[in-house]
């Protein structure tokens, strides 16, 4: 019997996190995802996913301390960045430079528990470094280091912007990359283990989860909601008759629908309520209201809820629904959003090859053979 998608077939135990679709709900190691993004750091909910527990004062100090150990991006990297095209996808981009990563590494190859932890912290680390670096050099600016002393989640706006950013900025950065940090037997999860599951290494594995992540049906869907609103921005046309159009078009409301959540998504939650704090009432982006962005998005996704409610479809808003207005407002730009998603989800990535190595069986599912059978090969000129 084969199962479309792979829906509902458990392909691996985790400790690390647990929806449950039909309530919205989402645990990292036994804690909310609400009570995490409100009340933690990201780098502390690296630790629990590395460790499967909170860490202590002096445990969080340990990591933060190794996490800035390896932070600096080699000039050889800094030079293969430069030799990128301008117009590079930014996953693109990021998935070359992470492969590169592998080959600058003598030890690529050991998939050792003490390795594979060096190299979950290396990832993490240097990600939003090359990510914000690969921003500044295809706009012609010169990269910005890290700042010694800095959280993950405020070095990476500083490295990006060249500037710090405010306190209320970074806490949203904090949470939103505490929001996307691990999500089950997601795509990208699932083809970071297949990889590993070949005894492949760490990179590599990582490579496969970027390139999945990519895609707009995934991580690739925040690029598709920002999109959307600036077309209807642009287009003047009011949200209720674009998502109308869209609908009777048979075309996706991207940053809608999921395959496990039939329910509000519990980060899309956690991401509106931070949209409020750090959205101004006035400026922002071409004489349009602060406020714009955000005013569109539950105007859609009022009139997606309606229309979803009358065909009886329980189809919500996904984490990649707000995290569009809200990167917008951070200064992010949009092609860039999907990559934020990829260095925010490398500690889940990481965490789950840990399981996966530690337990390793080949994962090599079956097909179910639709074709002919019993023909006979016929010389190619009597074909
Ligand atoms: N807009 C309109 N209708 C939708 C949407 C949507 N975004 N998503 C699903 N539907 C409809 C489908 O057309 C289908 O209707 P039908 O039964 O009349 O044919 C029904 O809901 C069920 O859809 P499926 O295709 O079975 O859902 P599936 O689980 O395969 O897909 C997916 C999930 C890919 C996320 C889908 O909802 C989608 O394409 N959403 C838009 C892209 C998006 O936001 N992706 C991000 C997901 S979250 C993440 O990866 C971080």
């Amino acid at each position: 019997m084969s199962t479309s998608g792979l829906e509902g077939v458990v392909v691996a135990q985790t400790k690390l996190s647990a929806i449950n679709g039909a309530e919205g709900e989402l645990i990292y190691g036994g804690y909310e995802i609400d009570d995490l993004a409100r009340h933690t750091t990201f780098e502390e909910v690296c630790y629990l996913l590395w460790n499967g527990e909170l860490p202590n004062q002096a445990q969080l100090d340990g990591l933060r301390a190794q996490l800035a150990a390896e932070q600096d991006a080699a000039p050889e990297l800094i030079e293969m960045l430069r030799a990128y095209p301008r117009t590079a996808d930014p996953m693109a981009g990021l998935r070359t430079i992470v492969s590169a990563l592998g080959m600058f590494d003598p030890n690529a190859d050991d998939n050792t528990e003490p390795e594979l932890r060096r190299k979950a912290i290396l990832l993490t680390a240097k990600m939003p470094t090359l990510t914000a670096a690969f921003e500044r050099i295809r706009n012609g600016k010169e990269p910005v280091a890290p700042r010694a002393g800095l959280s993950m989640a405020a070095n990476f706006l500083y490295m990006l912007n060249g500037e710090e950013a405010d306190e209320i900025r970074v806490r949203t950065m904090d949470a939103a990359l505490i929001l996307h940090a691990e999500h089950g037997m997601n795509a990208s999860t699932f083809a970071a283990r297949v990889t590993a599951g070949t005894l492949s290494d760490v990179y590599s594995a990582i490579v496969s989860a970027i390139g999945t992540l990519k895609g707009p049906s995934h991580g690739g869907a925040n690029v598709e909601v920002m999109n959307m609103l600036r077309d209807i921005a642009q287009s003047g046309t009011e949200p209720e008759a674009w998502v109308d159009h869209a609908l009777e078009s048979g075309r996706r409301v991207m940053g809608f629908g999921h395959r496990v959540y039939k329910a509000t998504d519990p980060r899309a939650k956690v991401l509106r309520d931070l949209a409020d704090q750090i959205v101004p009432a006035e400026g922002g982006e071409g004489g349009r209201g602060g406020r714009y962005w955000l005013d569109l998005s539950d105007r859609i996704r009022s009139h997606m809820q309606a229309r979803m409610e009358a065909a009886g479809k329980k189809i919500y808003p996904n984490v990649d629904f707000f995290s569009a207005s809200v990167y917008t407002t951070l200064g992010i730009p949009e092609d860039l959003f999907t990559a934020v998603f990829a260095m925010a989800r490398t500690p889940g990535w990481t965490a789950h090859l840990f399981e996966q190595y530690a337990k390793n069986r080949l994962i090599r599912p079956e097909a179910e053979y639709t074709g002919p059978r019993g023909l006979t090969v016929k010389p190619v000129g009597e074909r």
